[in-house]
């Protein structure tokens, strides 16, 4: 399988919307990714590692896993090979502990050691995301290049209607396909080494954001409007010099 060669470390934390992160860890399995699945404690209320090793047939890492894994401690071992973090679903409380830069388990650990991209994919109630709390920690990891994806917006499973649902679990696996090959080639060498780089936050998001994209369009047309306007300018120098020529 061609993403055989790429490992995809998938965080997991507590929310209702757990269930779909194992729809999300089957489809990672199944393209072929090879998926280190980490579940918070909050997620270990609502799912067992099981559900998770079913569909991946690997370990799922929690913070009751052995400290020592591939000789290196577990946070380590588990920041260093992964080529992209994505938190799905990530929680309120778990968003606030890596804004505030806290390492109290393995998850948040791994998140402040990992040099790989890191993206998160929020799920909670509408007024805990639009908690002012909640707001300025997703600013700040957003100004430290985590991209964020979602949430989405619709009925939510406590009933109330607005923003705060799990980003599509599909839309999810197409991201971390499109971003997997630049994040490998950022971590790796020519010769399939890995590189020396800083923690993730202290480097900015080093992949093409989607605002950056069309920036960039916005850019292009951008530069190609004045060539325009100084060709009508002189046009319209030229018409209004006319009629002075004309008064000579
Ligand atoms: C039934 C129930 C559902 C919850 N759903 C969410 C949720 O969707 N999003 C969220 O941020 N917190 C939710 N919480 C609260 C978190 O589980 C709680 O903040 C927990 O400490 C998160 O831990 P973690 O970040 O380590 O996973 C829920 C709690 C309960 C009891």
């Amino acid at each position: 399988m061609k993403n055989r060669t790429h490992t995809v470390l998938l965080g997991v934390s507590g929310s209702v919307a757990v269930s779909r992160a194992i729809d999300l860890a089957s489809q990672l399995a199944k393209g072929g990714y090879l998926l280190d699945v980490v579940l918070t404690a909050g997620a270990l209320r609502f799912v067992r590692p099981l559900s998770f090793e079913a569909v991946t047939h690997r370990c799922a890492y929690t913070d009751e896993s052995p400290g020592i894994l591939g000789g290196r401690a577990i946070h380590i071992e588990l920041a260093e090979r992964a080529e992209i973090v994505l938190v799905a679903p990530a929680s309120a409380d778990l968003i606030g502990r890596y804004a505030c830069g806290l390492a109290p388990d393995l998850l948040t650990s791994i998140l402040l050691a990992t040099a790989a991209p890191i993206l998160l994919a929020p799920a909670m109630n509408t007024r805990m995301w639009s908690h002012p709390a909640v707001r300025d920690n997703v600013a700040l990891l957003e100004r430290r290049g985590v991209r964020v994806v979602g949430p989405g917006t619709g009925l939510l499973s406590c009933g109330v209607e607005g923003p705060g649902r799990l980003w599509p679990v599909d839309e999810l696996y197409a991201k971390v396909q499109e971003l997997v090959p630049a994040a490998a080639h950022l971590l790796h060498s020519s010769k399939g080494r890995r590189k020396e780089l800083a923690p993730f936050g202290q480097r900015p998001f080093p992949l093409p954001r989607e605002e950056d994209k069309s920036k960039e369009v916005n850019e292009m047309a951008e530069k190609k409007k004045p060539a325009k306007k100084t060709a009508s300018r002189k046009t319209e120098k030229n018409s209004k010099k006319a009629p002075a020529s004309k008064k000579k």
